[in-house]
């Protein structure tokens, strides 16, 4: 039974009232907003006389969100009683309650004739958040859901669509190394002989030769796919989504791998589902040991995701023993894997790493996601998902989700698939690949500040870098980001890929561009400009483990 008649409740203050069905007003989250009257801004429509919730405890809880979403540090001074008081138009009395709530909790201290303070943070574990069904599963106890984008992160992310003359921001190799004249043949050819896949109505769950040509591939490094259990999906972003819908709900813990891609995270929020994340190592992958000590510590998770192979964005591929732990480790707690194979193809090694569902004998607890966007072609939106024994549940969601996926393209894979094409290309686009990661890591690690650190990745498109400290301060790749924008040279700033200000010392870096005079340029430029990288303020760059 909730404590407060709001639609979303949590232990200690209401996360959100039924009346405006918001958490508050969203320009309070501007993260690296400095001024402090940009962190509490006046609230525009004040607050619902009618809300039940009493008004004291409607401005602490948006206090908090404020304090917690903006990630401001310990000893951030909060507006003064009176200042409260007049912006959102409540009593003295009453804003001075809502601050004193605060103070019990541990949230803010009071400093004698100096005012309230935000408080050291209170330990994870102690404060909860939560939907009834994750409070009531103990999820709020252990994870949080991802905070919504802040405007600048929104900066970051739309970078994707704006006109930057070097892209290092993707993870993508450039049109030149994908095989877009023999596709635009195909694609003709197929329209015009199977007038069907262009004039019908596209039904089941995905075009026949495709499925046994993705089930046929995966053999050839040992992993035993059905294609009957194969759902054909725009992309692989849709795989993931419906992978994650298929075992779980709003609500639920879902551990990822930190860093990780960032649209997961963003995913997740937009699911309602919290996170808890588990290191990453560069070499050997997702951390078994913190996992396993999450478990121990009984953390709700529902589900696992990683992208085992060439992770995105470290680049590792743990080994076989790792991988058979793992799969060890969920079917001892009977949760399931979501496993993100979209880089495995493009792995350098002489042979293509198995994923981790190839050591799940048969159990059907990994559900394996995989696509061509990253290996074949950007633009047709190709991906899959093998659903082992969640198959049916995948099946009925993509059918209320997309219905189906394009066939033409399906068809037009399915043939370069069978005869051969797609081993040729993969053969020549992994030699590109391994020649621009070297140029680019050798030109990162000799333009850029001493002490950057960057990944040896074991194949893949992107490079992880992490500048060095700055006068003791970690330098911020947000700022970096602004000023390399403004010189049309783009990249994925750290603080993406995980949460809370934390990674914000590191950049994802493209290595799908072919080596010219003019990238290495840009590289410099990059390495001139992190040179001067000075730390964000009021953005605290933390662990977020718990
Ligand atoms: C790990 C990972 N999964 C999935 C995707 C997206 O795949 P798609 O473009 O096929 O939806 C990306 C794109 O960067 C990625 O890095």
């Amino acid at each position: 039974m909730p404590l407060f008649p709001c639609s979303i409740s949590c232990p200690e203050v209401p996360r959100k009232c039924a009346h405006d069905g918001t958490t508050g007003d969203p320009s309070l989250y501007t993260a690296g907003a400095n001024l402090l009257h940009n962190r509490f801004p006046r609230f525009p429509s004040g607050y619902p006389m009618d809300c039940p919730v009493p008004l004291y405890l409607q401005l602490a809880q948006r206090l908090l969100d404020a304090i917690e979403q903006a990630a401001m540090p310990e000893g951030t001074r909060l507006p003064s009683v009176r200042t409260l008081a007049t912006q959102h138009a409540m009593s003295v009395s009453t804003a001075l309650q809502a601050l004193r709530w605060l103070e019990t909790r541990g949230h803010i201290e009071a400093r004698p004739r100096s005012g309230y303070f935000v408080a050291k943070r209170p330990k994870r574990g102690k404060r909860a958040n939560g939907t009834g069904a994750a409070k009531a599963a103990g999820a709020g106890r252990w994870a949080r859901p991802m905070p919504e984008l802040d405007a600048q992160a929104r900066d970051h992310l739309a970078i994707t669509a704006a006109p930057t003359t070097v892209r290092l921001d993707l993870a993508s190799a450039e049109t030149t190394l994908y095989p877009v004249d023999r596709f635009s043949v195909l694609l003709r050819r197929l329209a015009y002989q199977h007038r069907d896949l262009v004039g019908s109505h596209v039904r089941g769950t995905g075009y026949p030769a495709l499925r046994a040509q993705i089930a046929r591939q995966a053999m050839q490094y040992a992993c035993e796919l059905d294609p009957d259990e194969i759902v054909v999906t725009n992309g692989c972003v849709e795989a993931l989504n419906l992978a994650l819908r298929a075992v779980a709900r709003p609500g639920d813990v879902i551990a990822v791998e930190s860093p990780t891609y960032f649209v997961l995270l963003q995913m997740l929020r937009a699911l309602e589902m919290r996170v808890h994340l588990i290191p990453c190592d560069p070499v050997t992958g997702i951390d078994l040991d913190a996992l396993k000590a999450a478990f121990d510590r009984g953390v709700p998770i529902k589900a696992v995701v990683t992208v085992a192979n060439c992770n995105n964005p470290l680049g590792s591929v743990p080994s076989d023993a790792r991988k058979r732990a793992l799969v060890a480790l969920l079917r001892e707690h009977d949760v399931p894997l979501i496993e993100d194979d979209i880089f495995g193809d493009l792995c350098f090694g002489e042979t293509r790493p198995r994923p981790v569902r190839a050591f799940d004998d048969a159990h059907g607890n990994v559900l394996l996601c995989g696509g061509f966007s990253k290996s074949l072609s950007p633009g047709l939106r190709l991906g899959w998902i093998a659903g082992g024994r969640f198959t049916e549940r995948v099946k009925a969601l993509k059918y209320t989700t997309s219905m189906a996926t394009a066939e033409l393209q399906q068809a037009a894979v399915a043939e370069l698939l069978a005869t051969g094409g797609y081993a040729l290309h993969l053969r020549r686009l992994k030699a590109a690949l391994r020649v621009q990661h070297k140029s680019l890591r050798d030109a990162v690690l000799s333009y850029f500040p001493d002490g950057t650190e960057v990944t040896d990745p074991a194949g893949g498109l992107v490079l992880w870098t992490k500048l060095p400290m700055l006068d003791g301060q970690p330098r911020s790749t947000r700022t970096l980001f602004e000023q390399a924008r403004a010189e049309g040279i783009g990249f994925a700033p750290g603080h993406l890929f995980g949460e809370g200000g934390a990674f914000d010392d590191c950049l994802r870096l493209n290595a799908g561009n072919r080596w010219t005079s003019e990238l290495e340029a840009a590289v410099r430029r990059l390495g001139e400009l992190a040179t001067r990288a000075i730390p964000a303020q009021g953005v605290a760059t933390r662990d977020l483990q718990l």
